[in-house]
């Protein structure tokens, strides 16, 4: 049995081949449409979540399977101290395979250890978020034609950021990826990435604070969100939510073809008049995200089409 904890859970190879499925499924959606049927997917969401979990959701729809789950750990029993591991069990007894979001770092492994169906992470605190990383591949894939040699940069909140953590490992294993991490000095790339992931293969990366400097050598400009709710004081939170503020002034200084990816939520850092650029890929990464997702669900169910 397969889980889905870290996306180097997968080798290079799996994820070509998540890849193709999901342009396959773009491609061809009526064949796919029964192939989970009789199959369940719970969603348990400890944190709150709108794409991730929906995604989740109209996949295994999309799939011919049907859903159940909690959206808000105060409606489970975790509210009555009931451990992630219990509640893990339980759910094993009732679903096919598990979705999980859950506010603590290593949760989802944990919950591994004991289920008896396939675990998936949708996101771990400020750790890794594998799916949301599958997704943004399928969209520099389909934008781009491949995955490698282009320069990234990450910009907005680096250290507490899942999603970066996560993209930044896949990366890691493509050929010729420049990585560029655009942040405040408070919000900066984990050291564990650099020494973990980028320093062992040598891989180029420079840290840097202006946006607008980076921007003219970018193929990809990932933003993110400041994670409020990661934060240990609002005052932090308040005096860095506004550090970067993407709008068409600063893209002007951007290469024709960049592309523009944001996990969303956005809350201020891309204004809306960015929405209408040819570059504004990230409402196209939350289509992606379904496909993919249900090329990852057959996957770990081993059902194909
Ligand atoms: C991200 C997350 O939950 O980490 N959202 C998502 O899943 N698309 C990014 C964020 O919340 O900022």
């Amino acid at each position: 049995m397969r889980h889905l904890i870290d996306i180097t859970d997968l080798t290079v190879q799996e994820i070509d081949e998540l890849i193709a499925t999901a342009e396959d499924i773009i491609a061809n959606p009526a064949r796919y449409a029964e192939v989970c049927h009789g199959r369940k997917l719970a969603t348990l969401f400890f944190e709150p979540s709108t794409r991730t979990r929906l995604s989740f959701e109209a996949a295994m729809l999309d799939l011919g399977g049907k859903t159940l789950g909690f959206a808000d750990a105060a409606t489970s029993s975790a509210s009555k101290g009931e451990t992630v591991g219990d509640t893990v069990r339980v759910v094993s007894c009732y679903a096919d395979i598990i979705a999980m979001r859950h506010p603590k770092e290593g949760a989802p492994y944990a919950a591994a250890q004991v289920a008896t169906v396939p675990i998936i992470n949708a996101g771990d605190g400020g750790h890794n978020h594998p799916t949301q990383t599958l997704t943004d591949l399928l969209t520099i894939h389909r934008e781009r034609g491949s995955l490698d040699n282009f320069t990234i940069g990450f910009c907005g909140d680096l250290k507490f950021g899942r999603t970066v953590h996560s993209l930044v490992a896949a990366l890691s294993r493509c050929k010729g990826i420049k990585f560029v991490f655009i942040s405040p000095p408070e919000l900066r790339i984990p050291d564990y990435v650099k020494e973990n992931t980028l320093d062992p293969l040598g891989l180029p990366y420079t840290e840097v604070e202006s946006m607008e400097d980076a921007m003219p050598e970018l193929d990809v400009l990932y933003m993110t969100r400041v994670q409020k709710e990661r934060f240990f004081n609002e005052a932090d939170y308040l005096r860095l939510r506004d550090t970067y503020i993407l709008d068409p002034e600063k893209l002007s200084a951007a290469k024709p073809e960049m592309r523009i990816l944001h996990p969303l939520p956005r809350v201020n850092e891309i204004t809306v008049d960015v929405d209408k650029d040819p570059r504004a890929c990230y409402f196209k990464q939350v289509a992606n995200g379904k496909f993919v997702r249900m090329a990852l669900i057959m996957k770990l169910l081993e059902v194909h089409a």
